[in-house]
């Protein structure tokens, strides 16, 4: 979820380009960087916060020049960096690119590059793009922009300077947002509206694969083809404060919206030619082999993504699989050797009980593989394998896409370990990754009827209390649909399996006691109904969150439902999940509550 701004006027760039990226900070970053056109390319960049790369270019003074572009990174290819900064400059110096997205083959370019003699200074998926671009140079930018992107395959907001053609910006974008404003004498680029509303509200909005070409009086566009194209002009009259979400009202509603996005590009550069494929790791096919049993240590919502994983595991690869809390698991004496797998799953890559689990388990000679959103961060540095989940900065305190994509990357790897240890056969793995591939479609679909919920919830947020029931794989969503309501909307609530209500729990409800019941797993979706008759002999109110098939039955029994699609069962709680996120998101609203920043609690917990 990088930042891009980019400048072409009578002014001077650089102050703009500070200006611009402080306005996307709210992206989350971890580096930023500039380059300016003053008779020749002059690049500066630093690791940090942008308060650093201001002092460095005291406000923008320091780097006088009336064209330039700008980026805040938020690291994906390569750990944060002075180096691995953008913007990324090509091996003679020609071009100096800024990107967001993910550049899903280049690797392949790389090693392509590498053979004619290109030499690589960084370890970014954005460098290939520069280096490319002069590779295709013949005296035409234009035709080198249409050349690249038809070799990167994968997602991109492209800013582009040329020291050749000093008077002009390129810009190009496939799956990652990237809008062109029109100024007077002055035009812009920027990945987010907030970086130009001090200077224009009118703005183009470029589609997937259109090029624009950016000078101080003009503003060309263009097609793949390199067909001249017209574009509409939009006036944007949103606040700032606004924009910033995008127009939601806050973060989190923003991610949870996201997800589907997110999932996309935390699966798709994974899977090639119906296999998966980890290029992040080394794991071989015969230490997969030699793993006599696995342990995934995680604390709250990622932890709750442990308790889907153990499903999944053992289902498919017939390998014995406990997950613990990081707090305990520090604390009790697992029994851990070489032949252990742990696998650790932080979205911040910093909280103090999971590194702690972390560093316990690597001194007792396991081996770690850890599921991180942050690149670079100790977690990540730490294990011996890492897979990123690439869900962008969450920024809400509570989380739903690093769920979602934590889960993506989990059935990846059950996945992965199935095709390399042999267990599937063709056919059944095929299987599995198309219905892992349409998970992002199947998500959007799910995140399409929030009305549905924001009524339910009209209706019930003043409830002091509720309760999550489910089996199996619904279990493990209520666990995480429980802690998002109680930690936002601090209405208290419980998660139990079906079955063991009636060995306690089921003591607690009385006439009118909110119960929502995921009943999504088919294999036992009748012993959900005896749960659900149970409860509602009672006095509960139900809420069911079942699959489409089986609306009816559950009509039968049920007071309220929402379906979601069918889908292999040990995927089924990233759908279940999500109208449960906007449950818990429209009770919050409702009763007034800081979303984004819920009471007592912090986004990263460093501290035991
Ligand atoms: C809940 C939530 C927390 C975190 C937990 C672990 O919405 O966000 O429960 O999941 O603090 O954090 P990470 O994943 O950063 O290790």
């Amino acid at each position: 979820m990088c930042g891009i701004v980019g400048y072409i006027g009578e002014e001077q760039a650089a102050p703009f380009l500070l200006n611009g990226l402080s306005k996307l900070e709210y992206r989350g970053y971890d580096s930023a960087g500039v380059a300016v056109y003053d008779n020749e390319l002059h690049v500066v960049k630093s690791k940090g916060r942008l308060s650093v790369l201001d002092g460095i270019l005291q406000g923008g003074k320091a780097l006088p020049g009336t064209v330039g572009i700008g980026h805040t990174r938020w690291a994906t290819h390569g750990a944060p960096s002075d180096v691995n900064s953008h913007p990324q400059v090509s091996d003679g110096g020609k071009f100096a690119v800024v990107h967001n997205g993910i550049i899903e083959n280049y690797l392949e370019l790389k090693n392509h590059l590498i053979r004619r003699g290109v030499e690589f200074v960084s370890d970014t998926d954005t460098e290939v793009v520069a280096q490319l671009l002069e590779y295709y140079y013949r005296n035409d930018v234009l035709d080198a922009v249409q050349k690249v992107i038809r070799r990167v395959e994968g997602s991109y907001a492209l800013g582009i300077i040329c020291a050749d053609c000093p008077e002009k910006i390129f810009a190009v974008r496939k799956d990652s947002p990237l809008i062109v404003g029109a100024g007077q004498g002055e035009n812009f680029i920027a990945s987010d509206i907030p970086a130009i509303l001090s200077k224009t509200r009118d703005i183009y909005r470029l589609q997937d694969k259109e090029i624009a070409v950016l000078e101080r009086d003009n503003i060309a566009f263009f097609n793949e083809e390199r067909e001249p194209i017209e574009k509409q002009l939009e006036r944007v009259e949103w606040d700032v404060d606004a924009a910033e979400k995008g127009g939601f009202e806050h973060f989190m509603m923003k991610e949870i919206c996201e997800q589907p996005e997110a999932l996309r590009k935390t699966i798709s550069p994974r899977i090639k030619e119906n296999k998966v494929v980890l290029d992040d790791i080394s794991l071989t096919a015969e230490q997969l082999r030699d793993v006599s049993r696995v342990f995934i240590v995680a604390c709250g919502t990622s932890y709750h993504v442990g308790v889907v994983a153990k499903y999944a595991f053992e289902k498919l690869l017939k390998i014995p699989l406990e997950v613990d809390v990081a707090s305990e698991f520090r604390y009790r004496d697992p029994i851990l050797d070489e032949h252990t797998l742990v696998i650790i799953i932080s979205q911040s890559g910093e909280t103090a009980d999971t590194l702690a689990a972390l560093r316990m388990a690597k001194k007792s000679g396991a081996r770690v593989l850890s599921i991180v959103n942050v690149v670079g961060s100790t977690i990540a540095n730490e294990s011996d394998d890492v897979l990123y989940t690439w869900a962008g900065p969450e920024i809400a305190v509570a989380s739903t896409k690093a769920y979602s994509t934590q889960l993506a990357v989990i059935y990846l790897i059950v996945l992965y370990m199935a095709q390399e240890l042999g267990v599937l056969s063709d056919k059944e793995r095929k299987e599995y990754l198309d219905d892992l591939q349409r998970l992002p479609d199947l998500a959007e679909s799910c995140l399409a009827d929030k009305e549905k919920i924001q009524y339910f919830a009209s209706r019930y947020f003043n409830a002091g209390d509720m309760y999550f029931i489910g089996r199996n794989v619904d279990y493990a969503a209520s666990l995480e649909a429980s802690l998002k309501l109680k930690e936002i909307s601090y209405i208290h609530s419980e998660a139990y399996t079906g079955g063991e209500l009636k060995h306690g729990p089921i003591s607690l409800i009385e006439d009118g006691t909110l119960v929502i019941a995921i009943c999504t797993y088919d294999r036992l979706f009748d012993k959900m109904m005896s749960n659900v008759k149970e409860v509602k002999a009672r006095g509960a109110v139900v809420l069911g969150i079942t699959t489409h098939d089986r609306e009816e039955a559950f009509r039968q029994e049920g007071d309220f439902r929402f379906c979601i699609p069918k889908i292999t069962d040990f995927m089924l709680p990233s759908l279940s999940i999500l109208p449960l996120q906007l449950f818990a998101y429209y009770c919050a609203s409702m009763k007034g509550c800081d979303i984004d920043k819920p009471r007592n609690l912090a986004k990263s917990v460093t501290v035991e």
